[in-house]
């Protein structure tokens, strides 16, 4: 069946980049003589029936745009059934052919639950900071939100070296350390805190203690924010060790900003290649980038299985930082 009409919509945590996978997807539609509906706020809209037409034009100036322009939601009702089935409702009486979700692993599960509710074909491309989507070596917006930790922490270290103090800097990742774990490495963390390998404070204070007797009279350590409460570990690092310990938490600046070169790319190959699998008549894949090469997964795959983290980058980190 030649796909006529496609769907588009941005779910879960907004990333840098989703906007440009829209300008992708809806360009590279058009050049196949498709029409092209966003969704608006997540699987909202589609429960709603909330869209409007992407055109070449009507996407134009968002490439370098953070956020989403079809806003994003986290939508509690799409967890029902009868959530669902009204999305379904919505995707066949406006005649989509195909549906495209830009989103992270918590959008894909509620894709993958879509799945047995419609017919229309659906496409996942991975876009989160937090870079744990199972199928993709990396995901949209994550090199954006690392570049922007790196930045963030290269300016904390100057007041960390002038006071000569340890920081906590607490960066997104709730149940994964991604982030924290490629941040870290790149700023030259003394300390990285992930949550998939708890690390005993006698372990923090014991590489704080030896830098210090090493002439190291700051530090940095990376927390992940699914490690637990960072304010009460400084408190205790404080009151163990000899340094004055400071905590800043990065928040939400780590989710904007205009996304670098490498999110914007990957927004380009996955827009395109989602486009490409929807017409060839391909559905319920997700996109993704496998040893540098855009490749795909089924989507229940994708949903099933854990994404591993490279733990190596760990000890490389700690040797790096001594
Ligand atoms: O999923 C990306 C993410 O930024 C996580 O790293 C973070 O813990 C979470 O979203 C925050 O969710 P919300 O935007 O709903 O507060």
């Amino acid at each position: 069946m030649k796909l006529r009409n496609i769907g588009v919509v941005t779910s879960g945590g907004d990333a840098p980049g989703m906007n440009a996978a829209i300008r992708a997807i809806t360009r590279v539609a058009h050049s196949k003589r498709m029409t092209v509906l966003g969704f608006e706020r997540g699987w909202e809209g589609l429960m709603t029936g909330t869209f409007r037409p992407l055109t070449p034009r009507s996407v134009g100036g968002i490439l370098g745009l953070g956020g989403t322009v079809l806003h994003t939601a986290r939508s509690p009702n799409f967890e029902t059934i009868e959530g669902r089935r009204k999305a379904a409702r919505t995707l066949a009486s406006n005649k989509v052919d195909g549906l495209v979700v830009i989103g992270g692993d918590g959008s894909f599960r509620g894709a993958c639950e879509l799945v047995r509710e419609t017919d229309t074909p659906i496409v996942g491309i991975p876009a989160s900071i937090d870079n744990d989507v199972f199928g993709t070596d990396e995901t949209i917006g994550f090199d954006t939100a690392v570049n922007t930790i790196v930045a963030e922490i290269d300016k904390i270290r100057d007041t960390a070296i002038s006071h000569e103090r340890v920081f906590i800097i607490e960066v997104m990742g709730r149940r994964r350390g991604f982030l924290a774990l490629s941040a870290g490495i790149t700023a030259g963390a003394e300390v990285i805190l992930i949550p998939e390998l708890k690390l005993k404070n006698d372990e923090i204070i014991g590489t704080l203690e030896k830098n210090r007797a090493k002439g190291k009279k700051s530090g940095i350590i990376v927390a992940a924010e699914g490690v637990g409460d960072t304010r009460e570990l400084a408190e205790k690092i404080e009151k163990q060790t000899k340094s004055e310990v400071r905590l800043s938490v990065l928040g939400y600046a780590q989710r904007g900003g205009s996304p670098t070169a490498r999110s914007r790319l990957l927004a380009c190959l996955f827009g395109n290649d989602a486009v490409e699998l929807l017409s060839e008549g391909q559905e319920d894949r997700m996109v993704g980038l496998q040893s540098g090469r855009v490749a795909t997964i089924s989507l229940e795959d994708s949903c099933n299985n854990e994404k591993a983290l490279d733990l190596t980058l760990l000890k490389l980190s700690n040797v790096l930082a001594t």
